[in-house]
């Protein structure tokens, strides 16, 4: 695939928003008291996030030929959304660090964890509100339909925990529910605000859905296969904690004999202790489902760049296509 921005290119641009994003969102939630409730929200959003997919709602509104200043507070709405998610989603997964620090359950309380994220969910609405264009309604309508596939994809991730026969389908719908439509609605809600018409949303959509597929693999084998720290998260959480992923399901297909027979206690008891992590990570380096993940994230990568070949401002088009393949390597 051809792309006509480098790296380093791409690479300015996301330093560059990424510092735009982060100045914005230390200014929006100032609100200090009563202070269980807006400090954690403060100490989320001013953790290590990627800032992802606000970066992907500025070049989406670029990308259309809109003007990224326009997006900034939509921008500032999904990713205080998605950070939201994070906040009910550590309760629900028991986890104790996000982005290297304790998370807000562990460092509070579930009270003030379970209060900060609702009032950070009704805030991303009002951020979106004070977004300058004449299509308010669509962007609540894509917000609420975002919100409502997240809970749906939290739900069957959880479902999953608990049920002995879980399929690579039903994983690869949950992931598209819980993830997928996150990102795909950060780059939809951007171009709206770029003014773009049913067809160029659609494309924004199709890229978004593939590169959120690609994500959230790869974040599962992350999971399990960094073992640098960097992930800032607990390494094989998702192994102790028992959930279905892609290399979990799909290593159950690959093995035989004593190995099979570990991974299937994994599923039989709803996870593993935490000692045990390396054993599975061996059998993972051994049965070939590392190579299977890493086509899986390739091919959606390609497909999303394609999807979006049409857009009409080069340069815009370009550097999404350029940081989609910078975030298949996640070396950030
Ligand atoms: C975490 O998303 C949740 C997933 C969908 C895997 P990110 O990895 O984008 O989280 P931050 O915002 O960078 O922390
Ligand atoms: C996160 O999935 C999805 C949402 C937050 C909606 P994970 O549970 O895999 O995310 P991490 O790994 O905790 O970031
Ligand atoms: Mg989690
Ligand atoms: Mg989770
Ligand atoms: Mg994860």
């Amino acid at each position: 695939m051809n792309i006509s921005v480098t790296i380093e290119q791409v690479e300015q641009k996301y330093q560059q928003y990424y510092k735009r994003i982060n100045d914005a969102l230390g200014n929006c939630l100032t609100k200090k008291s009563p202070e269980s409730l807006y400090a954690p929200a403060r100490y989320i959003l001013a953790g290590k996030g990627k800032r992802i997919r606000p970066f992907l709602t500025l070049l989406a509104c670029e990308a259309v030929c809109g003007s990224s200043s326009n997006a900034l507070n939509t921008a500032l709405a999904i990713e205080i959304l998605h950070n939201f998610t994070l906040v009910h989603d550590d309760i629900m997964d028991q986890a104790e660090l996000r982005h290297g620090r304790p998370t807000i359950h562990k460092k509070w309380d579930t009270t003030a964890a379970i209060l900060s994220g609702d009032m950070m969910m009704a805030f991303a609405y009002e951020c979106a509100l004070q977004t300058k264009t004449s299509r308010h309604d669509e962007l609540v309508h894509i917000l609420n339909e975002a919100n409502i596939t997240i809970c749906e994809g939290q739900a069957i991730d959880m479902e999953l925990e608990q049920r002995q026969d879980a399929t690579i389908a039903d994983y690869l719908d949950m992931i598209a529910k819980k993830t997928g439509r996150l990102i795909s609605a950060s780059l939809e809600t951007g171009g709206i605000v770029g003014d773009a018409d049913p067809e160029q949303l659609e494309r924004l959509v199709t890229f978004g859905n593939k590169i959120g597929r690609a994500f959230q693999v790869q974040d599962d084998y992350l999971d399990i296969m960094a073992m640098d720290g960097k992930s800032g998260k607990v390494p094989g959480g998702d192994v102790i904690n028992g959930k279905k992923t892609y290399l979990l399901l799909r290593s159950l297909d690959l093995t035989t004999g004593a190995e099979r027979q570990l991974l299937q206690s994994v599923i039989d008891n709803n996870g593993i202790s935490p000692d045990r992590v390396p054993e599975i990570r061996e059998i993972y380096e051994q049965c070939g489902v590392l190579g299977e993940t890493r086509h899986l994230i390739n091919t959606d990568t390609e497909e999303a760049l394609s999807a979006i070949d049409s857009l009409p401002y080069e340069e815009g088009r370009e550097y999404l296509k350029g940081f989609a393949l910078k975030l298949m390597k996640r070396d950030f």
